[in-house]
């Protein structure tokens, strides 16, 4: 059984560990979300946006290379199992074009914010957006972690 093989075993408790600290991260920037633009102190504003920056900047790098060992360490064992699991990695594949797409759009969103006319709206607009972006991950994260517990 795949699960059995050390290496498998040892990468994929790796993955693991990375979701988990993934999630810690993005706890963190839901914090920093919460409180943007709800005060009308700009410094406020000006701390959950460089904040907000700077996790998601440490995950746009992140994440190319978590989604590669998960497809080309995990995935491929994985699929191999039943159809229903090679389904599922073939959306979670899917998934991870998307949701990269997504962080490296959240990031140039917060570099443009210096530019916006108006300012209010604009970090209420980067709000939704890393609202969105934070949801997307946790939920891909959990339904790896659900659905490949065996292997996790
Ligand atoms: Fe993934």
């Amino acid at each position: 059984m795949a699960a059995l093989n050390p290496v498998f075993q040892s990468e994929s408790e790796r993955i693991h560990r990375d979701h988990q600290e993934m999630l810690h991260e993005l706890s963190a920037l839901d914090l920093a979300l919460e409180h943007m633009g709800t005060g009308s102190a700009d410094m406020t504003d000006t701390h959950c946006v460089v904040k907000a920056r700077a996790i998601t900047l440490a995950m746009a790098r992140r994440l190319p290379e978590l989604f590669m060992r998960e497809e080309s360490k995990l995935f491929k064992t994985v699929a191999d199992v039943s159809t229903e699991l090679s389904a599922f990695v073939e959306e979670m594949k899917r998934q991870h074009i998307v949701l990269f797409t997504m962080v490296n759009s959240f990031c140039v969103a917060l570099d443009e914010l210096a530019n916006a006319s108006d300012l209010q709206a604009a970090v209420m607009n980067l709000k939704e957006l890393g609202m969105d972006v934070s949801r997307a991950l946790r939920h891909h994260f959990t339904a790896e972690d659900h659905e490949l517990q065996g292997f996790l």
